[in-house]
Formats: C-alpha cells, structure tokens, sequence
C-alpha cells in the first residue's frame, strides 16, 4: 500500500489515539503528578513498541523516568536521535479553558488540550509515522534511537547525567526534535536557532515575622515595596536590561542574516493578534523578530508576599519573593549571566532587607547552520508533507537538550515545529491544528523514508 493512503486512511484511529495520551496530566512540576507521569512513560513505551520498536527501556532517573527505543536494523543506513517529552505544564487557571484541560476536544479544525502542541502532539507524529512506515515497508528504513523525556518543562535535570553517561548510546548521525513552532499557517519551517534561559528565584526578608502596618508603617522597610522598586531599576527606558556586562559578549547580527530575518513571511498584525495587548514596547533599535529571536530578556514570572486573599488586611509582609528569568542569546554564558545578575540585585537592594538569590536553572543558548544534505532532505519532506517550500527561522524558545546534544556530538541538529505561535502553549486552551498534525505525520514519514539515502 501507498504510504500517504495509509497515513490516510488511519486518520481517526491516530486522533482517538493521541487523545488518549493527552488525557494522562503528566505534569512534571508538581509531585501529587508523579503517577501520571509514570503512567505517561509507559504509555509512550508501549506504543513505542506498537510502532516496531523491539528494544524500549523505561530508565528511573532521580526525579522523572526517560523513555528510551532503538532500532538498529539497518545497516549502512544513517542513525537518527529523535528527542521529545511526555511531560506538561500545569494547567492552571483551570477556568480560563473552554473544555477541560486533560480531556481532549475538536472545534474548529483544531484539537484542545494540554500538550497538544508541546509537545504530545508533535511526539506522536513521529510515532506514528514510524509505525506507518513499519506496517507500509515491513521495517524502518534507517537506524532510530528515540528518547523522550519527562522533565523537559521543569529544565531536563537528570538528562544532564544521562548524556554524559550514555554517549555511546546516544550517538547518532543527526538530531531530530519536533518540540517548537512553525512561523505562521502555511509556512513548514526548520528552526536553527534557540534562546538559552536561567532561572532565578529570590527571597526578600526585612522585619522578622508580619507586622500591624499601623503600628509599624512608616519607621520600618516594607520588603514588597522593596522588591517592586528592584525590578523597577531592571530595565532602562529603552527596555534594555540594566545589568552590567548583560550585553558585553553578544555579537552583531550579521547583516545577512538580519536581511534574511526581515524577509520572511512575519506578519506583525498577527502577532499583536496573539499578544492582545493594548499596547507594544520592546528594546530599541531591533525589529520585533529581532527582539523574540536574537535579543536576550530578563523577565518577572512572578511576585508574591502579603495578603492577597479576599478583602483587606493591613499588613507589612516579613517576606517578599519573585520568580524571575533571563533568555540568552549566542555568546551568553549562562555561569557568568547568573553571577552578573545576583551581584547587580545585591548591589541594587538597601541594608534593610536580606536577599536568598537562588538560581534553579541555566541553559545556553543554540544557533547553528543549516547547510549538512539533512536539511535538505527536511526541505523536501515538508514540501510533500505540506505542499509548500519549508522556511529556515529562529524561535525565542529554549530546549536545554538540543544545545546540549549539539555541544557533545556536534552533529546537525533538525528542528521541525508542527505547532504555531498562538496555539496557547503553557497557557489556557492549548490547541494544535488538526491539519498540522495530519500533514506532520506524512512529512515526517517521508522524512525518515528519505534519510535512507542521505
Ligand atoms: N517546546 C518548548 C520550547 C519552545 C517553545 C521552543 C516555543 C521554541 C518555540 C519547551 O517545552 C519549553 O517550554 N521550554 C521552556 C524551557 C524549559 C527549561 C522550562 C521555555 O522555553 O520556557
Ligand atoms: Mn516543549
Ligand atoms: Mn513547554
């Protein structure tokens, strides 16, 4: 049989399918999850094994369990490492979804829920593809090594010493990942480029429990008044980051590429249609694409302290806290960033608090070419997949593993995204659309089908 009339004609029996793996919550961030994520790993096992894959391992790590499956049966054939995860976002604010976040819904063309397009949705493509090719051709047509993990969405800890102890293993020819966007509908895109990100965490103590803000208010420091005015002096007027040394590594874009950037098919009207906010602000002197893609940020996530239950309680809070974040670019060690950015806020507070600086995450940054024949192959398999020319973009994203694996086996990195940059992802009313998943199984198919002749 034809392999496009197979992928075809399995349509709704690979929907039904991947609602059933979206109604598992595996959320990574929260332990009262932990038996769905269990429960998420396995089931990626099992279909792993339903796909063609004889050897599929559970791995325990110290936190979440690595799903890992490999293929070699194709000698002379070239190896691909295919990396994605199970695991999602916390769902939260539950109200604000029109369906229910782990209970998957058609409307529209698109289909609703968390993890739809970040990225079980995108790791199911390539199951299934995989398993059309099997069930068409009778094997795979190349050597396949597939790990998908469970802690990506909380920054992919234990993958760090699973790398370094399994290089052997993990080695491959190419690494292919589905885990990001395409520029708009209608345009396939290959990403080549990611933004790195630190975590922080910071903890502002000044009286030493809660106190009467009557009694006390006015003769002594008000910790959240004191953290607002920090985050205040973070930026300039031109929303560049204030931090000394921030910028001092980042290379000019070269003009080429800026004039490549500028020439894709961005649509500014649709991206202030998916922002919706009244108005836009972004660091001067750099296009919006500039600014999401090659700038780096320094972002509050959140702050909280005090009272912020029903009605009111005057009250000086002893603690005041934020979460916060920095996107890094290309020559940005993440070490130093981290470093900079503790020294500038100790620096920056009076001696009428004490600080908890705690940095909970850092990853580096990833750009790399895109002249190896494998891009080339990806070029041509979205083509038949989507029936359009496939784009080369950055994302301002970050996925710890690629640069990682670019780092450590210095082989091509191919970044396929079937989601788009309004799908909602980490938010309320997560959505893929449905032809993008449809189309990605048939493109990611022929992909891997053409590899057999890199
Ligand atoms: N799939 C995303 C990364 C992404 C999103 C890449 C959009 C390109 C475009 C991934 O699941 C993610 O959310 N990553 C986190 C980082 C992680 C360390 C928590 C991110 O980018 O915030
Ligand atoms: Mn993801
Ligand atoms: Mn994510």
């Amino acid at each position: 049989m034809n392999l496009v009339d197979f992928i075809d004609g399995h349509r709704d029996q690979n929907l039904t399918e991947l609602c059933e793996f979206l109604r598992i919550p595996s959320v990574s961030t929260k332990s009262e999850h932990k038996p769905d994520i269990e429960c998420s790993a396995r089931w990626v096992a099992d279909h792993l094994r339903a796909a063609g894959f004889k050897s599929v391992e559970i791995i325990p790590t110290k936190f979440h369990p690595l799903v890992y499956a490999e293929s070699l049966e194709a000698p002379g054939k070239p190896t691909v490492l295919f990396y994605g995860h199970y695991d999602v976002q916390p769902a939260e604010p539950l109200e604000l979804w029109t369906s229910p976040a782990f209970e998957p819904a058609v409307r529209d063309g698109k289909l609703y829920g968390r993890g739809t397009a970040d990225d079980k949705g995108q790791v199911h493509i390539h199951i299934k593809a995989l398993e059309s090719l099997q069930k068409v051709d009778g094997k795979f047509p190349i050597n396949i090594k597939m790990l998908i993990e469970g802690e990506e969405e909380v920054g992919s800890v234990s993958l760090w010493d699973f790398v370094e102890k399994n290089k052997e293993k993990l080695k491959a020819d190419a690494l292919v990942v589905s885990d990001t966007s395409m520029l708009a509908k209608g345009a396939p895109s290959i990403t080549y480029g990611l933004r790195g990100l630190n975590y922080y965490q910071i903890e502002l103590t000044g009286p030493e429990r809660d106190l009467h803000s009557g009694v006390y208010g006015g003769a002594v420091p008000n910790p959240l008044t004191i953290l607002t005015e920090l985050f205040a002096k973070l930026h300039d007027k031109n929303f560049r980051v204030t931090v000394p040394g921030f910028y001092d590594s980042i290379s000019k874009l070269p003009p080429a590429e800026r004039k490549a950037l500028s020439a894709l098919p961005w649509n500014k009207k649709d991206f202030q249609k998916a922002v919706g906010a009244p108005g836009y602000a972004g660091e001067k002197g750099f296009s919006i694409v500039e600014q999401l893609w090659t700038r780096p940020t320094l972002e509050l996530n959140g702050i909280w302290g005090g009272y912020t239950g029903e009605g009111a309680k005057t009250v000086i809070p002893s603690k005041a806290h934020a979460k916060f974040s920095t996107r890094l670019v290309p020559n940005q060690d993440p070490q130093k960033i981290s470093r900079a950015v503790e020294k500038y806020i100790r620096k920056l507070l009076p001696k009428t608090v004490t600080c908890k600086f705690d940095v909970l995450s850092t990853g580096k940054p990833w750009v790399a070419p895109f002249h190896a024949p494998i891009f080339k192959k990806a070029q041509a398999a979205l083509e038949k997949g989507f029936g359009k020319k496939a784009i080369f973009i950055r994302e301002g994203g970050s996925i710890p593993f690629v640069t990682q694996m670019h780092d450590t086996f210095k082989v091509p990195c191919v970044l396929i995204g079937f989601g788009l940059p309004d799908e909602n992802a980490h938010a309320p009313d997560e959505h893929i659309l449905l032809e993008n998943y449809f189309n990605g199984i048939k493109a990611i198919a022929h992909f891997y089908r053409d590899l057999a002749t890199l």
